[in-house]
């Protein structure tokens, strides 16, 4: 029976892939990289380090670590800056009810975020009331596709990956879920999240109903 659901925050809970994308873009400028909207999608769901080593990559770039960190300190500031402006307008429409109604039935409710920003992020939304276990990115050492934020988060709830429910929107995150033995939802395109177990365009058709009736054996 699956009594807990851990939730990616960026692109799950609130869209922040805007403002990655110009946080990332303004770097970029400064270096002289190309940046698009395209090179963005593929950062989905991965660590701030090995999204610049991503850019770094498709630019044929290559500096000492020291520099690559501080550049990736640069993004942040930048990112972090644009938070400022989130309030709780900002979940993605339908997330809010599906954690209401999930702690109303009394699931455990965990966050598996790749991201270092997650609680500012939840913050924000004033969201932190809504989870009993917050995993970020400072959590576990090893990021997505590795399935370990998940793992962690489930025996943090006490509960076995097969009896939780994971929502992620990155390809990754769906490949970590996955890796872990978690059942798992996809937010957004076959193309991207085509291999979760089920699949939605966006949180407001992931209805804990459209769930429940989805994985019918499993509540
Ligand atoms: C993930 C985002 O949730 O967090 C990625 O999907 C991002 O795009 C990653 O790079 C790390 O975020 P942060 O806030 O630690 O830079
Ligand atoms: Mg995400």
């Amino acid at each position: 029976m699956i009594k807990g659901v851990i939730f990616d925050l960026d692109g799950v809970i609130t869209d922040t892939a805007e403002l990655h994308y110009s946080a990332w873009k303004a770097l970029c400028e400064e270096m002289g990289w190309h940046f698009d909207r395209q090179l963005n999608e593929s950062l989905r769901g991965i660590s701030r380090l090995d999204s610049i080593r991503t850019i770094m990559h498709h630019n044929k770039a290559s500096l000492d670590p020291d520099r690559i960190a501080e550049l990736a300190e640069r993004k942040n500031k930048i990112y972090v800056e644009s938070l400022g402006g989130m309030t709780e307008e900002d979940f993605l429409p339908g997330a809010r009810e599906l954690l209401t109604h999930l702690r109303n039935e009394g699931f455990g409710v965990a966050l598996g975020s790749s991201s270092k920003n997650a609680v500012k992020v939840l913050q924000q939304l004033n969201a932190i009331r809504y989870f009993d276990f917050i995993g970020d990115g400072n959590t576990v050492a090893k990021s997505k596709p590795a399935p370990d934020i998940f793992l962690h988060a489930a025996a943090q709830l006490k509960l076995p990956p097969n009896r939780c429910l994971v929502f992620e929107d990155a390809e990754k995150g769906i490949d970590a879920a996955k890796a872990g033995g978690f059942h798992c939802v996809g937010i957004g395109p076959e193309e991207r999240v085509g291999h979760a177990d089920i699949r939605f365009d966006s949180m407001k058709e992931a209805t804990l109903f459209e769930v429940k009736s989805h994985f019918k054996d499993l509540f």
